[in-house]
């Protein structure tokens, strides 16, 4: 026999309060993931509009030896780029290589020697876009996971002279950038060609020197810590490794060469790129056209993996 339960006005109370709570938690949790963050900087438009519309360069890797050809894609994405003011509208991302993603991790290599050639725009774009680019709007979560989507990391790009081509003849201006994440551009902090300065702070380390391109990943740790605490020092180390391996495959993939730099003062990188105080520079990260590259084939690697158990 049941008897019917008729609770006490306390214990009504009780799990009435745990009710709330349950939604109220529910709620938070919807808008903390379900909702976009508002962040990204925005930078004022002002002058002198450059619309572009340059031919989309597919890299073409022929598998166990360094040649590589080029083929225009004809897709009908926005290819195009614009300065306005202080602002460089990139090219938007688009599938621009037909190398696999096995194919990426199989080539990923650390390369430190690089031809005296620019990057092109497209392709400074791309390794943007891979490190912390947009991959889904409606929440604003991007290429590379962040704990919690709290986003602590932050791009700085120093382009030396003739380090990036516009179009043919033309150049971007030698400087250092900040990357906006939301509007997918770069906003010029500080003129001139930095990287024998940023070389220096980077304990001399030539590559630093020599790349068209240097990028400089900051992080703001309070961003993360103040959701996680302590723990959240760690989840930005984490992420800068996410956010750095993306571009070693997007450089990949583009035919180009990257090596991840951990080795400098960090209050003299943070000065070249006039980063604010709360951004810890992480690590800087050369990019450039590189020099004698030959990819290994999936035959070498299965051949090595068999001589290791001893077959064959
Ligand atoms: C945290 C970290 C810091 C690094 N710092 C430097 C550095 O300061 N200079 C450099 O030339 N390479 C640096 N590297 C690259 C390593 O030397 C390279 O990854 C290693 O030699 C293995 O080569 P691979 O990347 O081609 O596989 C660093 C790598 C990591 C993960």
């Amino acid at each position: 026999m049941f008897r019917t339960a008729r609770l006490k006005p306390a214990t009504a109370l009780w799990v009435l309060t745990l009710v709330i709570t349950a939604l109220l938690t529910a709620y938070a949790a919807w808008l903390f993931y379900g909702t976009p963050h508002p962040r990204g900087s925005g930078s004022t438009v002002t002058s002198s509009i450059t619309t572009i519309t340059t031919p989309v360069t597919n890299t073409k890797h022929t598998t166990g030896s360094n040649t590589s050809a080029t083929a225009t894609n004809t897709a009908s994405t926005r290819t195009e780029y614009s300065i306005v003011g202080n602002t460089v509208y990139l090219p938007l991302p688009r599938q621009v290589s037909n190398v696999t993603v096995e194919e990426a991790i199989l080539w990923r290599r650390s390369l430190r020697e690089y031809k005296d050639e620019p990057l092109t725009l497209t392709q400074l774009s791309m390794i943007l876009w891979a490190a912390q680019g947009i991959t889904d709007p409606a929440r604003r979560f991007r290429a590379a996971p962040s704990a919690g989507a709290t986003y602590p990391l932050v791009l700085y790009v120093v382009v030396g002279d003739r380090g990036v081509l516009l179009e043919p003849g033309k150049y971007l201006r030698a400087g250092v950038y900040r990357y906006d994440v939301m509007k997918h551009a770069l906003t010029l902090v500080r003129d001139g060609d930095l990287r024998g300065e940023l070389a220096k702070a980077s304990l001399n380390q030539p590559w630093v020197r020599d790349a068209p391109v240097d990028l400089v990943l900051c992080a703001v740790f309070e961003r993360t810590t103040r959701v996680y605490g302590e723990r959240g020092i760690r989840y930005v180390y984490m992420e800068a490794g996410h956010a750095a391996q993306n571009v070693y495959l997007m450089a990949t993939a583009l035919g180009l060469g990257t090596v991840v730099v951990g080795a400098f003062h960090d209050d003299w990188v943070a000065s070249v790129v006039e980063a604010s105080k709360d951004e810890a520079p992480l690590y800087v990260i050369p990019v450039g056209v590189p020099k004698g590259v030959k990819h290994p084939s999936f035959q070498e690697i299965d051949n090595w993996y068999s001589s290791q158990r001893g077959e064959g």
